[in-house]
């Protein structure tokens, strides 16, 4: 088979200090005035007054917004509310720092300058139609890979479901990945944003979108957090552990932002709308049942995916290493104490089956990339057995 592809990244700083380059990049896209979006943990952890003294460095005036948010997931107002401010102070660049919420924030705010509407009116794919003003985005987990992608999720609150805004325009303009800044990530955050970097890998190469370049980033990608995410998990203070899993997440979003996201993303956004859980512990509980149900599709990849997870195949029938692959999910997983069904999220009513699978059915975006033909019935049964 031929291989069609675009391959599309925002520019990248990756490294230990990656931060200091904040003013200068600031600078070369010609800001002269900024707002920087961040959170109290961000604050708590002087990376604030650190990247203000790095703009003003650079001749460039701060308006700082410290957002305190305490629910799981953004709201719609939250870009809308930010871009407001950037307009009154007449900033020309958005600078995020934060886990993926403040960066989704701060890439769908830099879009709101220049295009008219509201955030819920750009769900979708493609919808933004101006390209946004400049962004720099900073993470401070290992996971989302927001940095780096054309994607930003937000809780639409008129319906309680989560939904993506997909499109090039809003793209980052520069990603700064500073293994440093994730070292005070909490414990579980670690785990649940590190799993989730491990299916932005191991989702789009084992859907219909992939390409040779996205595979070869993902299996990558796949070994590295395989390899890591215990490490980082065990003890956050290990510095090279959260180098190579801030390594590992860029190249997942990379994947991400050129493959896509699946079957598992599009069961997980109703569960993260109901349930008000964060993205990232929204699904470890589906992982086995969607993985299970798309294996018939997949079987050469999923032997593939073992041998990246480093488990040894030799000698194995190709079914035989894919269960491997499985199975090797699962234990990741486990290692790090992620729940592995909906159950053990405290999710018990099976009844709400046909509603989420209602729901996850309209997600054509990401359902169109599965390797199996997903009716409401069948999304439903994946729901059942993830309990
Ligand atoms: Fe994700």
């Amino acid at each position: 088979m031929y291989n069609s592809f675009m391959f599309n990244t925002p520019e990248i700083h990756f490294g230990i200090d990656a931060i200091l380059e904040v003013g200068k990049e600031a600078k070369r896209l010609g800001a002269k005035k900024a707002l920087f979006l961040s959170g109290k943990n961000v604050q708590k952890n002087g990376y604030v007054e650190k990247v203000e003294e790095l703009l003003k460095a650079e001749g460039i005036e701060v308006i700082t917004s410290i957002e305190d948010r305490k629910s799981g997931e953004p709201t719609t107002d939250l870009p809308e509310k930010a871009a407001e401010l950037a307009k009154k102070e007449g900033v020309d660049i958005i600078i995020g720092m934060g886990g993926g919420s403040v960066l989704d924030v701060a890439k769908m705010a830099a879009a709101l300058m220049t295009n008219p509407l509201k955030t819920r009116d750009y769900f979708g794919k493609e919808k933004v139609k101006i390209k946004a003003i400049p962004s720099i985005l900073i993470p401070t987990t290992s996971g989302t890979g927001s940095e780096v992608t054309k994607h930003a999720i937000f809780l639409d609150e008129e319906n309680q479901v989560k939904k993506a805004v997909a499109s090039s325009n809003i793209m980052p303009t520069v990603a700064i990945i500073d293994p440093m800044t994730t070292i005070t990530c909490p414990q579980g955050v670690t785990a649940a944003s590190g799993f989730d970097a491990f299916l932005h890998a191991s989702e789009p190469f084992l859907s219909n979108r992939s390409n040779t370049l996205t595979d070869t980033i993902a299996l990558e990608a796949i070994s590295i957090i395989t390899k890591w995410l215990g490490p980082a998990y065990a003890n956050g203070d290990d510095i090279e552990a959260r180098y190579h899993m801030a390594l590992g997440s860029l190249l997942a979003g990379l994947v991400l932002n050129n493959a896509g996201t699946s079957l598992i993303h599009a069961l997980a956004y109703p569960i993260g709308g109901e349930f008000h859980v964060a993205h990232g512990p929204s699904l470890t509980g589906l992982v086995n049942s969607c993985f299970d149900y798309i294996m018939v599709a997949k079987q050469e990849k999923f032997a593939k995916l073992a041998v990246a997870m480093g488990e040894v195949t030799v000698g194995l029938s190709e079914k035989e290493a894919a269960e491997k692959g499985l199975k090797a999910v699962d234990a990741l997983m486990k290692s790090v104490n992620l729940p592995t069904t909906l159950t053990e999220m405290e999710i018990t009513d099976k009844s709400k089956a046909q509603r989420w699978a209602e729901e996850a059915f309209l997600e054509k975006r990401l359902l169109g990339r599965a390797p199996r033909k997903l009716s409401v019935e069948d999304i439903k049964t994946i729901y059942l057995n993830a309990f």
